[in-house]
């Protein structure tokens, strides 16, 4: 049977309608002092899930409250904030679309003022370079956390999965890509702990490890999305020196633990696809037979042809779904009013 971006997926007792993801992005909506989300955010989402996204994916949400990068994140800590989330669960799953909370600590890649005055915190003392998104001010240089504390970070993220199971997500992702916190861990650029959580590979990806250990005790396992990147929002130089080891490290925490998503983030699909020497889907693809979704500037009739050919199970959209709420009908009615035209003779929609 032909594959297609329409034909339903299912992750052991998670079925899904279609392949089509909205990937998580940040929009400042929530009430900056409390954390919580309105009825604007649950309209929002709603009006993605309304028009047949298979899977929603939220914006980042702060797991505690050194969390947040900027004004307007949400959190998932407070009983109150975990109460806000049901409006946009309960508004989504009227659609029979899956919706995964992203979980978010972004580490030193914020600022005092944004923190009620707390320092933001980091594997090490290095600061980030640029300047705090909004706040207009350079990044400031973190304090290193100390070994009890990163054990009770871990502990929020567990505590942050179990609010969102209670707030009705279906599942939860651990953002662990763009250079924030967990990455910070991972890049020994970032990461100059002497302690269990620093130096070999290893000991960096132990922080991840234990994260999502926690996580499995209140998400069922099928139920956890990993994003992994190598780029990082504060520093879009870096490149992993050995991609490959890389990969097959990551995957292997992921293996262990029997996860079962997992969602690399690049710029561009295409380039990391074309560029032989650093085919980071490949290689994903090459290290992970479990579920894998793409993403990057995938415009959505090369999103068809990646699951057709198989080159990843999901296709992930995000800035097209920020100004076409109904991605998803246009897609099909493209296909559907003009079954046999090409690719190049389809009229763009979108
Ligand atoms: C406005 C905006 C906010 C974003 N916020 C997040 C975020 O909170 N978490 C995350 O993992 N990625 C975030 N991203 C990255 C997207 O998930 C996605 O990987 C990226 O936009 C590439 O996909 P696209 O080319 O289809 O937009 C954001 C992207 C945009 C444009």
């Amino acid at each position: 049977m032909t594959r297609s971006i329409f034909s339903n997926y299912k992750i052991g007792n998670l079925t899904l309608d279609n392949r089509i993801v909205m990937a998580p992005m940040t929009r400042g909506f929530a009430d900056d002092e409390t954390g919580e989300v309105n009825y604007l955010v649950a309209d929002y989402y709603g009006k993605r899930a309304r028009y047949g996204a298979g899977l929603i994916i939220t914006e980042g949400i702060a797991i505690n409250e050194t969390a947040k990068g900027t004004y307007g994140i949400p959190g998932i800590f407070t009983h109150c904030q975990m109460l806000s989330w049901q409006k946009v669960t309960r508004e989504v799953h009227q659609y029979k679309t899956k919706i995964f909370a992203q979980l978010w600590h972004v580490g030193r890649v914020s600022h005092q003022e944004i923190l009620n005055g707390h320092a933001p915190v980091a594997p090490s003392p290095i600061s980030a370079s640029g300047k705090v998104h909004r706040l207009k001010k350079p990044f400031q240089t973190p304090r290193a956390l100390t070994n009890t504390e990163v054990y009770q970070i871990i502990d929020d993220y567990r505590d942050a999965a179990r609010n969102a199971m209670e707030a009705g997500f279906d599942g939860v992702e651990i953002h662990a890509a763009h250079g924030y916190l967990i990455d910070q861990f991972i890049s020994e650029k970032t990461n100059q702990r002497q302690d269990e959580f620093g130096g070999s590979l290893q000991n960096r990806l132990r922080f991840l490890d234990l994260i999502i250990k926690e996580v499995k005790k209140v998400v069922p396992k099928n139920r956890i999305s990993i994003r992994i990147s190598e780029k990082k929002d504060d520093d879009t130089d870096y490149v992993w020196e050995y991609p490959e080891e890389m990969v097959c490290a990551i995957t292997g925490v992921l293996a262990k633990h029997q996860l079962k998503i997992l969602h690399p983030s690049v710029e561009n699909y295409e380039d990391t696809l074309q560029n032989d020497l650093r085919s980071l889907h490949t290689l994903f693809r090459q290290y992970w037979d479990e579920t894998l979704i793409a993403v990057g500037n995938i415009d959505p009739e090369r999103g068809v042809d990646i699951i057709e050919a198989d080159q990843a199970d999901f296709v992930a959209f995000g800035q097209l779904f920020i100004s076409n709420p109904d991605l998803v009908i246009r897609l099909k009615a493209t296909r559907e009013i003009f079954p046999n035209q090409t690719k190049d003779q389809l009229p763009c929609l979108v």
